[in-house]
């Protein structure tokens, strides 16, 4: 078949856009979306594959409702990383991809999530006692911390102890790499992948994966030896989870997708907790109503009746649509000849859900650059408008898990902690690695001590 005509995009040399889009993201994409509309072709590393960049919702509907068999994300579409393994979900397509989902859908929705209620509680009360009073910290440090100790005990069903704190250190080194930019660029051209020893940038990180995996598999070992099924973490659920041939995951299979279960629902979740932080201070009229609404729970702040919550869960949603941890969704490449929108793309094209450009349509969206949570009680959207998790058959497998949390670690700080923003410098997104952050982790300052211990010290002193 002849190649045919991709939507209009810029012309300058695939490195220039490559730079672009490795340095400034959100500038080139709103660029590019002024100059050709909501879809448009971009060539970037490693092999300068045409991306088709979408946010026209009536296409993003059909490539989340299009058979997997003609459009399917996977490692074909690049997805999935080194660190990730080929068993991850990530990596997966097709049947495998669905089998696998199956297995991991239970763990994290209903009542075995919600099960983690108490759990990610204690977590951010544990984390936050120790804020120091009056000085300025990073509380994206902190959200880290929560949703790292959350996955670590909830996930792996860790205890801790040696196993945990060593897990942690190497996870950490992993996930936060010093220069995020340099570990992007690994990620884009496997060939600059060399073990040049062990203090070259690719081979100290082969190093940190081996050690990695070495507690991992030590751990597995150990949960099979003693099989205690009493066990309700997620790990403990996929061990015991069999497919319809009656098999059980392999260890290599568990690896790969506590791996994904980690990175995938790590960063993601602590930035937008930061960035929802950042929000609520910064417009003390949103936190004040926040707390209006958690003191109409009462005394019984059962995670459900937070879950729940109607203005949280529009303030949860304004964060995540105005800088989307994922300013992209999964890369889908098209494995039999289609039409999108009037396009006809051939096998082999990379279609893109802009899912940041989706949330900044002005037609949707008006005065988008601003935060403001009321938009999301005066008017529904649909999947393909209003897309954070991604969707269809690739939408994200924590989401349900991923709002359990914010929501529950939002309520705990309010309730809690008076804090203001450190300084009147507005925080603006910056890459790292896939991922959109808040730069400069949102530096903040705890102005009183929590509000209950006050109580009691005033009750003490009366
Ligand atoms: C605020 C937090 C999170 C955000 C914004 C987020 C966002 C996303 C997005 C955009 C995708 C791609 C979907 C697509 O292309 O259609 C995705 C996929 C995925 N997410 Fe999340 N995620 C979050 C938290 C989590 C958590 C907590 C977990 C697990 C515990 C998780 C596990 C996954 C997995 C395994 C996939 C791949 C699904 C597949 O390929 O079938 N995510 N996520």
């Amino acid at each position: 078949m002849s190649a045919l005509k991709l939507p209009n995009g810029p012309q300058t040399h695939p490195w220039v856009q490559t730079y672009q889009w490795l340095t400034n993201p959100l500038e080139y994409m709103e660029d590019c979306a002024k100059r050709y509309g909501d879809i448009f072709t971009i060539r970037i590393g490693p092999v300068f594959t045409p991306q088709v960049f979408i946010s026209n919702p009536q296409a993003i509907q059909q490539i989340f409702t299009t058979d997997p068999k003609q459009l399917d994300s996977g490692a074909a579409a690049g997805s999935g990383t080194p660190l990730l393994g080929p068993n991850s979900l990530l990596s997966l397509e097709g049947k495998p991809h669905q089998r696998q989902r199956k297995l991991l859908t239970p763990p994290l929705h209903g009542e075995r999530m919600q099960a983690y209620g108490d759990l990610i509680s204690e977590i951010a009360k544990q984390v936050t006692s120790e804020w120091p009073v009056g000085e300025t910290f990073t509380v994206l440090s902190s959200m880290q911390e929560i949703s790292f100790q959350v996955i670590l005990k909830a996930v792996f069903g860790l205890k801790e102890g040696l196993r945990y704190e060593k897990l942690k250190e190497i996870l950490i080194a992993i996930l936060n790499p010093k220069r995020p930019i340099l570990r992007a660029i690994f990620l884009l051209f496997p060939l600059l992948r060399q073990d040049l020893g062990p203090r070259s940038p690719w081979g100290s990180y082969l190093r940190l994966r081996q050690e990695m995996d070495d507690l991992i598999y030590a751990e597995i070992q150990e949960r099979r030896s003693l099989a205690d099924e009493s066990r309700s973490d997620i790990l403990s659920l996929m061990m015991a989870a069999r497919d319809e041939a009656g098999e059980p995951m392999t260890d290599l299979e568990l690896r790969d997708e506590l791996m994904t279960l980690l990175v995938a629902g790590h960063e993601t979740t602590a930035s937008s907790l930061a960035w929802a932080l950042y929000w609520i201070h910064h417009q003390p009229e949103v936190r004040e109503k926040l707390l209006q609404e958690l003191d109409s729970l009462g005394d019984n702040k059962d995670p459900n009746a937070i879950f729940r919550l109607p203005y949280l869960n529009a303030v949860c949603s304004e964060t995540m649509r105005l800088y989307p941890v994922a300013m992209l969704g999964l890369n889908r490449l098209v494995k039999s000849p289609l039409e999108i929108a009037g396009y006809k793309f051939d096998s082999g094209t990379i279609l893109v859900p802009c899912i940041y450009l989706s949330h900044h349509r002005e037609d949707l969206y008006p005065n988008s650059k601003q935060f403001q949570p009321d938009r999301f009680l005066e008017r529904q959207f649909t999947p393909s408008e209003y897309l954070p998790f991604g969707g269809g058959n690739r939408r994200c497998i924590g989401m349900a898990f991923a709002l359990f949390e914010m929501k529950l670690v939002l309520a705990t700080i309010l309730s809690d902690w008076q804090m203001k923003l450190a300084d009147t410098q507005p925080v603006l997104p910056v890459r790292k690695s896939f991922l959109l952050a808040p730069g400069g982790g949102v530096p903040m300052v705890v102005t009183g001590k929590p509000q209950q211990n006050q109580r009691v010290l005033e009750t003490n002193l009366v």
